[in-house]
């Protein structure tokens, strides 16, 4: 299974660094981008030691890097992960403004029929973000606002991550064990 992880500026690094680790134990080819503004959200919310981390999880790939592979539909991954996806990058994907490899990618995967997942994280939403995840999902991706559920009755930081990250695995079709499902709890 081939998947590109995006980690742009929004709040919650932590899901997609979640993400990152159980891909790399789930057997995924990862690759991974980085935005300026999610590197600095990383550092901020995960400390200085979390990007050098990344690293371990999959190939690093430059946000101006439009030589990467998965910036073309003849060499298009299995999933496209946009995980925080912050309301910029929301917007580029949902009007069609590829200035970076995170959006060409989220382009790649829209055109190609492959899966699109944004994980945005934001409160509250004007129209204007919510017009543009209409058009996404109107696009075929799937929208998945990082909103955690609290029916498995979570009790650390890390179970309200590891709701998220277990419903972005679902999409993908990645089994795990992260969290208890409804009728399971
Ligand atoms: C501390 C901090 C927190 C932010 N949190 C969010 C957020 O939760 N959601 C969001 O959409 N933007 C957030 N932003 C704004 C984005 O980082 C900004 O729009 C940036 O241009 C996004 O660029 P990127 O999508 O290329 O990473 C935050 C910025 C800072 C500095």
């Amino acid at each position: 299974m081939k998947i590109v992880l995006c980690i742009t500026g929004a709040s919650g690094v932590a899901y997609g660094f979640r993400l990152a680790q159980l891909l790399k134990e789930g057997g995924a080819g990862l690759s991974i981008v980085v935005t300026k503004c999610g590197r600095e959200l990383m550092d901020a919310e995960l400390g200085p030691k979390a990007a050098q981390e990344l690293k371990k999880f999959g190939k690093i790939y430059d946000e101006n890097d439009f030589s990467a592979p998965f910036a073309s539909g003849s060499n298009p991954p299995d999933s496209v992960v946009i995980c925080p996806c912050s309301l910029k990058t929301l917007s580029a994907i949902a009007n069609g403004y590829s200035n970076n490899l995170v959006a060409r990618a989220a382009d790649v995967a829209l055109k190609e029929k492959k899966k699109l997942i944004v994980v945005p994280r934001e409160t509250p939403l004007s129209t204007i973000a919510i017009r543009n995840m209409l058009l996404l999902a109107e696009a075929g991706a799937v929208v998945m606002p990082a909103c955690p559920g609290f029916y498995s009755r979570p009790r650390r930081v890390e179970d309200l991550v590891d709701f998220i990250t277990a419903r972005v695995l679902d999409h993908i079709g990645l089994s795990h064990n992260l969290s208890k499902r409804w009728g399971h709890v």
